[in-house]
């Protein structure tokens, strides 16, 4: 029989990444080990202050047995009660200041704890893959961020304030009644273990109904948020009421759901009131009969019924804290869990900060695929001389950008090398890498920043003077010094206040600051209009000189003029040549130039190849 083969996960983490572990439970333990000396001095405060306050009633208890006491003695009244007076002075008064220096230290803690997680975790994630964030929602992850570590800070929180307090109040309730009458003791003791272990269940059961519940409540939101972002759709298409009815269907699953949770916690809180009459009443009664048989003095009846109301006010919503640090736990398991991934791609050990001199690019026996069996380059290999410049053309589909996102290492292929310089990009640090290759992208997406922190993206050190140099060259200082507050205007989320174009021709203006050896330009200009795409087009020879440039471009009159034209089909490069020579040859290349007129590729129809497209 063949050995089943155990699918080991393989847990690869950027050497800059942050260690954090991967289960949600060592999480906690980790950033808590961080700041333990200041859970110690919480915990301790916190002990004193919950024993404080269940003293009160013994301390409450010696007095009266004082009072009780004095008309048998020569002493005066008050006297005998000076010292139980004292202790329960001491005690009220021990329960607010430790309390509350407990609550001080939580103050001070919480906010730089909650920022210390959203750090390491925000770290974290910077070093995962392209991969990673395309199958991501952006909001998602910054939402459980902020979730995980809001997690951790109340989780810590409901432990120490709330359920040990609750123990502390249990044990030091039971010691006392103890030596008051040990059943006395026996019947508390009992009701606690039985009310916890049953408070617990109930939270275990609920925590179900309030999952589907919160589920449908994200549903609904999720929906909402879809609408008002299509709005405009829904309202060119006329159809707002059709919206407002589809999001009453949802409302409509939402409450049934909703409702269902909330008559379980109402059974919850039935089973709690239960519970504490039992208490109350038992208490009550079984002192008061052991009173009566002179078991215990007035003063232990006191203590006994007065410690049960206490630990009714401890116990309630016991249940209800179960499910919120149950809520609280799953939410730090959910951010782990997604975020804390194996890296895909990492630096090697021996990965080396190597400086590109030349620009020389090779692809050798490259073979890669996003996904198995869908082979995009196979055996793939090329070459790039230093100061080249490199048109690449093809149908849609065809890998130009897949090409140049591997120059990138956007993604790693299966099995061949990309070299730069000699040295395989793998050996290369991914920093290095990239700060010396730049990419002006097809739709480039701005950071919701001024103008002119967006250019000087390109160099962290450029003055005013080199960034409005640069956007002149990039032909941007025109439209810039237009809008109202110019360099120093907002351009909104991911650009969407400028148009296509001028967000290209910030990204052109930004890349002009990097002046890095590999410039790489993937349907740079697409969104331009002719004439500023022929006036940017002088910038751009401009920049690339000296450089090593691949362009991606479907309009072939923007590539015709350079060194070199790759000419794609289905992964393969099937012509290799200047316009001149690939013309002269009268194939796919000549067949496209012609079927272009100047202008676009044509949309590739019914499946047909690049070779198969009609000749003259
Ligand atoms: N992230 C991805 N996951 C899976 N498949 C992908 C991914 N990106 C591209 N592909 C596929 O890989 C192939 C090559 O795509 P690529 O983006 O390189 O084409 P292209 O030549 O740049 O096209 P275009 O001219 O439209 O930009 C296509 O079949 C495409 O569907
Ligand atoms: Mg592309």
């Amino acid at each position: 029989m063949p050995k089943k083969v155990r699918k080991v996960k393989i847990f690869q983490r950027a050497a800059d990444a942050p260690a954090l572990p991967e289960t949600p439970f060592k999480f906690i333990c980790y950033f808590v080990n961080q700041f333990r000396w200041w859970y110690l001095a919480i915990i301790i405060l916190e002990a004193i202050h919950a024993t404080c306050g269940i003293m009160l009633p013994y301390a409450i208890g010696e007095i009266i047995r004082s009072v009780t006491r004095s008309p048998d003695n020569s002493q005066p009244i008050l006297d005998a009660i000076r010292q139980p007076v004292i202790l329960f002075t001491a005690l009220s008064l021990g329960e607010v200041v430790f309390g509350r220096s407990a609550g001080l230290l939580m103050t001070i803690l919480h906010p730089i704890h909650r920022q210390h997680i959203v750090r390491s975790l925000y770290a974290y994630l910077q070093h995962h893959s392209h991969r990673y964030f395309s199958s991501s929602f952006a909001g998602a992850l910054a939402h459980r961020i902020g979730e995980t570590s809001l997690g951790v800070t109340q989780t810590m929180q409901m432990l120490i304030s709330e359920f040990m307090s609750v123990i502390i109040v249990y044990i030091v309730s039971t010691i006392l009644l103890y030596r008051v009458y040990p059943p006395l003791a026996a019947f508390v003791g009992l009701w606690a273990v039985c009310f916890i272990s049953i408070s617990f269940w109930l939270a275990t059961r609920c925590r179900i109904y309030s999952r589907i519940a919160a589920a449908a409540r994200s549903e609904t939101t999720g929906i909402i948020v879809d609408a008002i972002t299509n709005l405009t759709s829904s309202r060119l298409f006329a159809r707002l009421g059709f919206e407002r009815r589809y999001l009453n269907e949802q409302l409509r699953l939402e409450l049934k759901e909703v409702r269902k949770s909330n008559w379980y916690s109402e059974r919850i809180r039935w089973f709690q009131f239960i519970s504490a009459a039992i208490l109350k009443v038992g208490t009550l009664y079984y002192s008061l009969s052991l009173w009566n048989q002179g078991a215990i003095t007035a003063a232990d009846f006191v203590v006994a019924t007065s410690l049960s109301l206490l630990i009714i006010s401890e116990a309630r919503n016991l249940s209800r804290r179960f499910l919120e640090i149950f809520e609280h736990i799953g939410n730090i398991a959910n951010g782990v869990l997604t975020i804390i991934q194996p890296h895909e791609l990492i630096d090697r050990d021996k990965a080396i900060a190597h400086s590109i001199t030349q620009g020389k690019i090779e692809f050798r026996q490259v073979n890669f695929s996003y996904l198995e069996g869908k082979q995009v380059f196979q055996n793939l290999s090329v070459t790039i001389q230093p100061g080249q410049r490199v048109g690449l053309v093809g149908f849609s589909g065809s890998g130009k950008s897949t090409f140049v996102n591997l120059i990138l290492r956007v993604f790693d292929p299966q099995s061949g090398q990309i070299i730069i310089d000699g040295v395989d990009i793998r050996d290369m640090t991914q920093e290095a890498l990239h700060a010396q290759i730049s990419l002006i992208p097809q739709d480039p997406s701005l950071f919701h920043r001024t103008l002119m922190e967006n250019i000087r993206y390109g160099r962290l050190d450029a003055t005013d003077e080199e960034v409005i140099k640069a956007a002149r060259k990039a032909h941007a200082h025109d439209f810039i010094a237009q809008i109202k507050e110019g360099y120093h205007s907002l351009v909104g989320e991911r650009g969407v206040k400028l148009s296509g174009g001028q967000r290209q021709r910030i990204a052109i203006a930004r890349v002009i600051l990097k002046d890095a050896p590999i410039l790489i330009l993937d349907e740079a200009t697409s969104s331009l209009d002719s004439i500023t795409e022929k006036a940017i087009q002088d910038t751009l020879d401009l920049v690339m000189n000296e450089k090593t440039v691949i362009v991606v471009a479907h309009r072939l009159s923007t590539i015709a003029h350079l060194d070199r034209i790759l000419v794609f089909d289905q992964g393969r490069i099937i012509e290799d040549g200047t316009h001149n020579q690939l013309l002269a040859k009268g194939g796919a290349y000549y067949r496209l130039w012609k079927m272009q007129a100047g202008g676009f590729l044509p949309v590739k129809a019914n499946n047909q190849n690049v070779s198969e497209l009609p000749t003259r």
